[in-house]
C-alpha cells in the first residue's frame, strides 16, 4: 500500500483499502457465535469497532474505566440495535489489581472468549508513573494488555478447542512504532524520568504491541493452539486519544487533511482482521488500511519480542503490590 492508495482509497490485495469502513469489510458475515472483549471500546475506535461488531452478532464485552461513558454508549448503540448483546465491565489497564479484576469478574461470567481486541490506549502523556510505579504509556498500552492477554488465555484456547473456532487477538498498534527510543524498548530506563520523550515513549509501547503479537504467535505454534494475534495501524483519526497535543494535531491534520480517515474507516482495520475469513491461519502480522505491511526492523526482530515477554512479567510480578 503506497501512500497514493493512502490518499486515493484505492483497494490492495484484499479487496479493501484506506477509505473501507468497518462495514464494509464485515458485510455478510454472521458472527453469532461469537464474543468478544473490547477494551477502551467506550469512544473513538474502540466504540465503532464495538457497534460494527454487535452489528454482526457478536456478543460484546466493553472494557472501560470511565464505567458512565461506557454505559452511556451501551445505551446508545442498544437505541440504534436492540438486539445488540452488549455488556460493561470495570477496567483500568494502568492499574494491575483493577486489570486482574476485570479478567476474574469476566471469567465469572462464564461465557466463551473467541476474540480479544487489545484497543484502549493514551498518547504522548507527560511523564507519570501509574500506580505501580510504571511509566503510564507503558503501562497502559502495552503491559496492562499484556497481563490482560495472560490472564484470558487459557479461556481463549479452551474456548478454541471446545468450538473448533480460531480465536483472535488484535492489537492497536500505531505507525508511530517506528519512532521509539534508540534500542527499541528502554528496558534499563522504563520508568526513567531522564531522556523521556512523550513521544518516543508512546512509539515504544506502539512497539510492544508489535513485539507481543509476534512473540504469542511463536509461543501459539508451539503449543498448537488455534489462535492468532495480529497488530493492526488503524490510520490517522481525530478521536479523544489526541487531548495531550491537540493543538499539534489539528496543525498536523491542516496540513495532511488528505491522508486522515474519518471513525468509520479508522475501524475498519481492526474489523477485517478480528472477523475475515480470509485471514485464517494469519498470525504475527501487521496491518494497515487493510492489508498487511512490513513493521519496522525492531517489530520483527523475534529476540527483541522473547526479551520483551520475560521483562514484561518480570516487572509485573516485581510491581504488584498487593
Ligand atoms: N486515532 C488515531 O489516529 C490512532 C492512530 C494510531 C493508533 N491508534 C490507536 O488506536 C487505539 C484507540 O484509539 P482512539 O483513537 O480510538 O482513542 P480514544 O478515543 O481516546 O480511545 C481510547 C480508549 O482507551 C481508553 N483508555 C485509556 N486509558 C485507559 C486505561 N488506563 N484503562 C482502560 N481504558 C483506557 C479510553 O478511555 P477514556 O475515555 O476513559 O480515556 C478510550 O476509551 C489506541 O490504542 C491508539 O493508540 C489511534
Amino acid at each position: 500500500m503506497s501512500i497514493i492508495s493512502l490518499i486515493t482509497g484505492w483497494p490492495g490485495p484484499s479487496g479493501f483499502g484506506s477509505a473501507s469502513t468497518a462495514e464494509e469489510v464485515s458485510e455478510g458475515i454472521d458472527a453469532a457465535n461469537l464474543t468478544a472483549i473490547v477494551t477502551g471500546g467506550a469512544s473513538g475506535i474502540g466504540l465503532e469497532t464495538v457497534r460494527v461488531l454487535a452489528m454482526r452478532k457478536v456478543h460484546v464485552i466493553i472494557g472501560a474505566r470511565n464505567l458512565e461513558a461506557a454505559n452511556k454508549a451501551k445505551h446508545q448503540l442498544l437505541e440504534q440495535n436492540p438486539a445488540a448483546k452488549l455488556d460493561v465491565l470495570k477496567l483500568d489497564l494502568s492499574s494491575i489489581k483493577s486489570t486482574t479484576e476485570f479478567a476474574h469478574n469476566f471469567l465469572a461470567l462464564n461465557l466463551p472468549l473467541n476474540i480479544l481486541i487489545n484497543n484502549a490506549g493514551v498518547m504522548f502523556c507527560p511523564f507519570q508513573l501509574s500506580e505501580d510505579g510504571i511509566e503510564l504509556q507503558f503501562a497502559t498500552n502495552h503491559l496492562g494488555h499484556f497481563l490482560l492477554t495472560n490472564l484470558l488465555l487459557e479461556k481463549m484456547k479452551s474456548t478454541a478447542k471446545s468450538t473448533g473456532i480460531e480465536g483472535r487477538i488484535v492489537n492497536l498498534s500505531s505507525i508511530a512504532h517506528v519512532h521509539t527510543f534508540g534500542d527499541g524498548i528502554r528496558f534499563n530506563k522504563i520508568n526513567d524520568k531522564n531522556g523521556y520523550s512523550d513521544k518516543r515513549a508512546y512509539g515504544q509501547s506502539k512497539l510492544a504491541n508489535i513485539l507481543h503479537v509476534k512473540e504469542l504467535t511463536r509461543r501459539f505454534k508451539e503449543e498448537g493452539v488455534n489462535i492468532t494475534a495480529n497488530a493492526v495501524h488503524p490510520g490517522l483519526i481525530m478521536t479523544p486519544l489526541m487531548r495531550h497535543s491537540m493543538l499539534l494535531m489539528r496543525l498536523l491534520q491542516a496540513f495532511s487533511f488528505f491522508i486522515w480517515k474519518n471513525v468509520p474507516q479508522g475501524a475498519a482495520t481492526t474489523c477485517y482482521v478480528a472477523l475475515h475469513p480470509s485471514l485464517k491461519g494469519v498470525s504475527g502480522k501487521y496491518f494497515l488500511d487493510c492489508n498487511e505491511k512490513r513493521a519496522s526492523s525492531y517489530a520483527r526482530d523475534e529476540t527483541l519480542a522473547k526479551r520483551l515477554w520475560d521483562f514484561s512479567k518480570n516487572l509485573i510480578n516485581s510491581s504488584y503490590k498487593v
